[in-house]
């Protein structure tokens, strides 16, 4: 049995199953950096301070590096009568470097301690999540590029509407990704506030120094309230905020991935080694990941909902209830990362068939809006050339023909204002082209969306990387 940090106040050991219950060393381990570099900077910072001896601090930090060696060569062994990442890294070094080690926690608590571990483990996955939107834009933009030419239908109530371009549809998405980067740069900004020094709830009565250890971590900001400071959790809930509206985008993208691949729609086929088959189907090509993609949204969803329930009715400062803030935001993390670099891939192994979407806007009525901008263009009042329009296109159904099939003669009996150059004004080039309103689907306003992408990917990328610098 391991011996409790806190054993001093108890006369019994804790019971087994309670042990296990109220552990969360299974799934904190994983932020055992950031452990380990907050106790290196706060060792330091008591140093410097003359709270502890230059000796100590010293043996810390050796056994603090040798820990560390021992965690990421896999030789370390976790112990749940431990708890938690901070009570089992600080024991085993107070059982390597002796009375030094049990110096370590002073003037701190584990409530600021796993708020600053939390912090920096965010704020690190945070540019990482930045780092995958930014991948995944760069697919949807080369898309975008290499299938200019690419006609389809646009869609409103899953029914076609109007010719636009395939580039269009993508940077569309684009579109989204770019704001949610901009989501992410919010919660960095909050995950990079140092809590440290806050203690369990009041502050320290030793003469810390806060600007240093936020300096050595390199911390932007600190915490300027000691209760604030150990027990919020803003940073998490934007972040699982952020993610579930990320993970929204790329379900919705993945509805359309597996729309545009089914045999009705044929528009797009995906990659082989993106794909996977059925154990009785021979003919199956599956599109799992979209699907996955598409269900995986949900459990994001559902650790937004977790923790602000979990944290709606909490008393100030810390409370236990804090500790179920962990689980959701890894496996948020893990989740919208995977989904990002999956996706990234999707796009660039996806083949798109120009002449399948072609086929669906010629054979079909979603020029009939141009039919009528036709006529009002040449001074027909648009509820006229929309009745116009409508009727051209219930004498089609009739016939069992499109709007090109009809003869100059039929157009002029639906109005003598028809001439020759209709159909080439009904053709699905001339209506992208002249859809060519600021943000709209023209091939010169998509180009300049294209333009635009890749200047704010590059600020993007400007900013991800310089904070990529600076984690720990
Ligand atoms: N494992 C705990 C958590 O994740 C650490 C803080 C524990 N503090 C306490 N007073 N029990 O929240």
């Amino acid at each position: 049995m391991s011996e409790k940090l806190w054993g001093g106040r108890f006369s019994k050991s804790t019971d087994e199953m309670i042990n296990e219950f109220q552990a969360s060393i299974a799934f904190d381990k994983r932020m055992y950096r950031e452990d380990i570099a907050g106790s290196m900077a706060h060792a330091r910072m008591l140093a410097k301070c003359g709270i502890l001896s230059a000796a100590d601090c010293e043996a810390i930090v050796k056994g603090l590096e040798d820990i560390l060696r021992q965690i990421e060569a896999g030789t370390f062994s976790f112990d749940v009568g431990l708890e938690d990442i901070h009570m089992n890294i600080e024991k085993r070094l107070t059982d390597a470097i002796g009375e030094a080690g049990g110096r370590l926690h002073t003037a701190r608590s584990r409530n600021d301690q796993v708020a600053l571990d939390t912090h920096m483990y965010v704020r690190r996955e945070t540019v990482e999540v930045e780092r995958l939107i930014l991948e995944l834009q760069q697919a949807l933009v080369e898309a975008a590029e290499k299938y200019s030419d690419a006609i389809m239908p646009g869609y409103t109530h899953l029914q076609r509407a109007q010719p636009i371009l395939f580039s269009h549809h993508l940077m569309a998405y684009f579109s989204m990704l770019a704001r949610d980067f901009a989501r992410f740069r919010g919660v960095y900004a909050r995950a990079d506030i140092m809590p440290l020094g806050a203690g369990a709830l009041a502050g320290t009565t030793f003469p810390i120094d806060r600007e240093m250890v936020a300096d050595a971590l390199h911390f932007d900001a600190i915490y300027g309230n000691s209760l604030d400071a150990v027990s919020d959790r803003d940073y998490i809930m934007e972040f699982l905020a952020a993610a579930s509206i990320l993970m929204v985008h790329l379900s919705r993208l993945s509805e359309e991935t597996i729309l545009w691949c089914s045999r009705e729609f044929s528009f797009v086929e995906l990659d082989d080694a993106h794909c996977t088959g059925s154990s009785m189907m021979p003919q199956k090509k599956n599109p799992d990941v979209s699907e996955l993609v598409r269900g995986k949204t949900g459990r994001v969803i559902g650790h937004l909902m977790a923790m602000l329930t979990a944290v709606k009715g909490l008393p100030l400062a810390y409370n236990k209830d804090l500790q179920e803030d962990k689980e959701g935001i890894f496996d948020a993390i893990d989740t919208v990362k995977f989904s990002l670099a999956v996706y990234a891939q999707l796009i660039r192994g996806m083949k798109v068939r120009r002449e399948v979407m072609r086929r669906a806007v010629e054979e079909d009525f979603s020029n009939a809006t141009d039919l009528a901008d036709y006529l009002v263009k040449k001074g027909m009042p648009f509820r006229q050339a929309h009745a116009v329009s409508g009727r051209a296109v219930h004498l089609c159904i009739k016939r069992g023909i499109w709007l090109k099939d009809l003869s100059l003669q039929d157009f002029q009996e639906l109005s003598p204002l028809f001439e020759e150059d209709i159909r080439e004004a009904i053709s699905p080039e001339t209506c992208v082209k002249n859809r060519d309103s600021l943000g709209g689907t023209s091939y010169h306003q998509t180009e300049l969306q294209i333009a635009a992408a890749k200047k704010l990917m590059d600020e993007e990328r400007t900013v991800q990387e310089k904070a990529a610098e600076k984690q720990v």
